[in-house]
């Protein structure tokens, strides 16, 4: 299975990405950098630093620095100042791929037809500019997952709205509609689902007692930090691990419940921009556009996680 990887890395991308990496049917293709909870050069440099330090070859591209319409707004609060909390990476053993991001994305799906899974685990900005490179985009990826949105779902961002919708509401509205007509429709993994995730010190523990790698290192630091930002903002030493939850559903079709539902973005609203709503009931008299997951088996997956991450890391090469 071959993967094109479009993040914001981000402490939950890095535990996607090192998902990934773990797994022998998994193929990583590409890496798209998407700015988001830090800067392009900062998300750039981690996925760079991430992709050397796990042995992977694959081309990582720079994104663009801001989203199509808004400011860019970043999280270090939640991700720390470097995005992986306070942990800076060794430099990589690589340039950034001279692609920017949005022709990556074509140019992989071109190469690839029908054999392409897209994961954007990040704001929807490179995505939504690829498509303007190759329009056919959503019918040359096999299938497309998207870690965003909450339906009838409080945000974590706005009051309704979730971060990477949030930071570009425009790109994220322009995706869903491209993909309206996909076959398969894509994945849309909200919040309603991915907050079934919660981490607590038992899986801080677990991080922490993974066979000896640099990675585990910098996975549980991370950890750390993003439990101390979570328990700040009134959820507890614990913390929502997201990203990686899509990856697993996108590899193993496992660990997500969907329904097909027609969904779009709110773009005018006052206190609502960037909620995600989603038609339940059929008013809008629209043909679903995703297939909408709004709950998780969370235990099942923890343990597929913990198990991947075991057996890959043990075997992964040992680099700075
Ligand atoms: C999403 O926002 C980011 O902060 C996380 O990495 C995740 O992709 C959750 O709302
Ligand atoms: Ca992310």
């Amino acid at each position: 299975m071959r993967i094109l990887l479009d993040c914001d890395t981000g402490i939950d991308d890095a535990f996607a990405l090192t998902y990934l990496a773990c797994l022998p049917e998994a193929e990583l293709v590409g890496i798209v950098s998407t700015a988001g909870n830090v800067i392009q050069d900062q998300v750039l440099r981690n996925n760079l630093g991430l992709a050397t330090m796990l042995g992977l070859q694959m081309p990582v591209a720079r994104g663009s620095d801001v989203p199509l319409v808004q400011e860019l707004m970043t999280a270090e609060d939640t991700h720390g100042p470097t995005g992986l909390g306070e942990v800076v990476l060794p430099d990589p053993d690589r340039d950034p791929d001279p692609r920017s991001g949005a022709q990556l994305w074509a140019d992989l799906a071109r190469a690839h037809p029908g054999e392409l899974t897209g994961l954007l685990v990040g704001p929807a900005t490179n995505l939504a500019l690829a498509l303007e490179i190759e329009p056919e985009l959503p019918h040359l990826l096999s299938s497309l997952h998207i870690m965003g949105g909450a339906v009838n779902y409080r945000g974590n961002t706005g009051a309704t709205s979730e971060w990477n919708v949030a930071v570009d509401p425009e790109a994220m509205a322009r995706v869903l509609c491209a993909f309206a007509d996909a076959d398969p429709l894509p994945v849309l993994a909200g919040l309603d689902a991915t907050e079934a995730v919660r981490f607590t010190q038992r899986e801080l523990d677990a991080v922490a007692a993974l066979p000896p790698h640099p990675v585990r290192d910098v996975l549980t630091r991370a950890l750390e930090f993003y439990f101390a930002f979570h328990e700040s903002d009134g959820f507890g030493w614990s913390a929502h691990v997201h990203d990686p939850l899509v990856a697993a559903h996108a590899v193993t079709g496992r660990f997500l419940h969907t329904q097909p539902l027609p969904v779009d973005v709110e773009l005018a609203g006052t206190l609502t921009r960037g909620q995600t709503v989603a038609d339940v009931l059929g008013r809008w008299d629209r043909p679903a556009t995703v297939r909408s997951a709004r709950s998780a088996d969370a235990d099942a997956f923890v343990e597929h996680l913990f198990t991947t991450l075991r057996t890959g890391l043990a075997q992964l090469p040992v680099s700075p």
